[in-house]
């Protein structure tokens, strides 16, 4: 486990070009492999958990040249022609797993075992097993509704009205493609919006959303897809640990290019802002039909705590994290509510944030469905534990930054799920590793 230290600096700028999105390129290479046409994908991300998704559709038949981090070019086998082996790797990867799942039903495909590291083995997956079900699918989870998760394809779907009873991307995605196969409409409610990556892309595909009442469905059976080219933008959850480093040290200013900015995922802007941050969004064209553009941030004296409102959770999902560790440097007592779902994370991000945060000289307090910092401007340091998370490594990394004695991340070596060259790009600001 790589232990690494990141001392206090005095202030931080300059320019980053963040990683390409995540959600985007697992959501590009599954619908590419699906497609009837070759796609080219430019900038997809080259991260553990996108590596796993690109040799899941290889081993799925599509053919794949090229290199994630530049261009990959995707040869599909269109909707109903992926031919999977009896076994996937998922690795750390919970939007591999969900997604790919209610495209595999649609297959010609025998008991597909889909496993993971041991973080996604720990993770809920009868949020999409229990409404597959209901739509006429074969799909198994081990006892407790965790990963192997066993799925076969080729059973008679029939459309279905689901209701979520917590917002999540990754289960609205996966119901959405398990549609394209299903006789009839499937709709998917969700309790508040989350992001809408897929909806975008099966549009952009050809495929016509049927949309009322807040709820989003697709009518089924679909025949063919045709993803066209894209250029993935920049991360917004991989530009939230630098966005945050400039709230505390920006001087004169961090700019980070070329960032998803659709709504869906925005949320922390929000919040900075009320903390008294100056945030500032420079829009650019769109990418991959979502819009993109630049922030600039810069330090501001003295935040505010303030408090995360549940509806204001699912588009800062990923960035609750870091909001504990702007409250630890804002004053007064910052309040995360109705974000249970931290808790199955690829951490238990309500325990290893409040950890974290503590074993730095925090005061914080968890809470069933959230967190409670006590900040008084200052953090005094130490070591974490990433708890194999790799938002919680970035974290740590920040933290150290605006320290007083610096912060040694134990398991900092967990950025490489999302962000390999997490530690390059903060040394560019100015970041010290020592
Ligand atoms: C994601 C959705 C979110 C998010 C995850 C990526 C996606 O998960 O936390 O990092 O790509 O759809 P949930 O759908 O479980 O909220």
């Amino acid at each position: 486990m790589a232990l690494v230290r990141v001392a206090p600096v005095p202030q931080l700028g300059g320019t980053v070009r963040v990683p390409p999105d995540k959600s985007l390129t697992h959501r590009a290479l599954m619908l590419a492999a699906v497609s009837d046409r070759p796609v080219r994908i430019g900038r997809p991300l080259d991260s553990a958990d996108t590596g796993a998704t690109l040799a899941a559709v290889e081993a799925c038949g599509a053919r794949a040249g090229g290199h994630l981090g530049h261009e990959v070019e995707i040869a599909g086998r269109g909707l109903r022609g992926l031919r999977p082996p009896p076994a996937l790797d998922c690795a750390n990867a919970g939007t591999l797993m969900r997604l790919f799942a209610g495209l595999l039903v649609g297959q010609r495909a025998e008991h597909v075992v889909l496993d993971g590291d041991g973080s996604l083995r720990a993770r809920p997956m009868t949020r999409v097993a229990r409404p597959l079900r209901a739509m006429g699918a074969v799909v198994f989870t081990a006892p407790g509704g965790t990963p192997p998760m066993v799925v076969s394809g080729g059973a008679p779907l029939r459309g279905t009205e689901h209701r979520l009873t917590v917002a999540s991307a990754q289960v609205k995605s996966c119901l959405l493609l398990a549609g394209l196969f299903a006789d009839g409409e499937t709709w998917v409610h969700e309790p508040a919006p989350s992001r809408d990556h897929t909806e975008r892309m099966l549009e952009a595909s050809g495929v016509a959303l049927l949309r009322g009442d807040g709820a989003v469905g697709v009518r089924g059976p679909v025949e063919r897809l045709a993803l066209p080219d894209i250029d993935v933008p920049g991360d917004f959850s991989s530009a939230a640990p630098h966005l945050v480093a400039g709230a505390l040290l920006g001087d004169p200013e961090v700019r980070l290019d070329g960032v998803n900015l659709n709504p869906g995922r925005t949320g922390l802007l929000a919040v900075i802002r009320r903390m008294g941050v100056d945030v500032r969004e420079e829009p650019g064209p769109d990418l991959a039909g979502e819009p993109a553009g630049t922030l600039v941030v810069r330090r501001s004296g003295g935040l505010r705590a303030t408090e995360v409102a549940p509806e204001e959770v699912p588009a800062m999902i990923d960035e609750l994290p870091l909001v504990g560790l702007l409250g630890a440097m804002a004053t007064g007592t910052t309040v995360v509510r109705g974000a249970a779902e931290l808790r199955v994370k690829e951490s238990d991000r309500i325990a290893s944030v409040v950890g974290a945060l503590r074993a730095l000289g925090v005061r914080a307090e968890e809470r069933e469905d959230g967190f409670e910092v006590r900040g008084d401007g200052r953090l005094p340091g130490g070591t974490m534990a990433s708890a194999g998370d790799h938002r919680l490594a970035m974290l740590g990394a920040v933290a150290g930054l605006a320290s007083l004695d610096g912060v040694r991340v134990d398991g900092f070596e967990a950025v490489a799920v999302s962000y390999p060259g997490f530690a390059r790009d903060l040394a560019e600001l100015g970041a010290v590793a020592a």
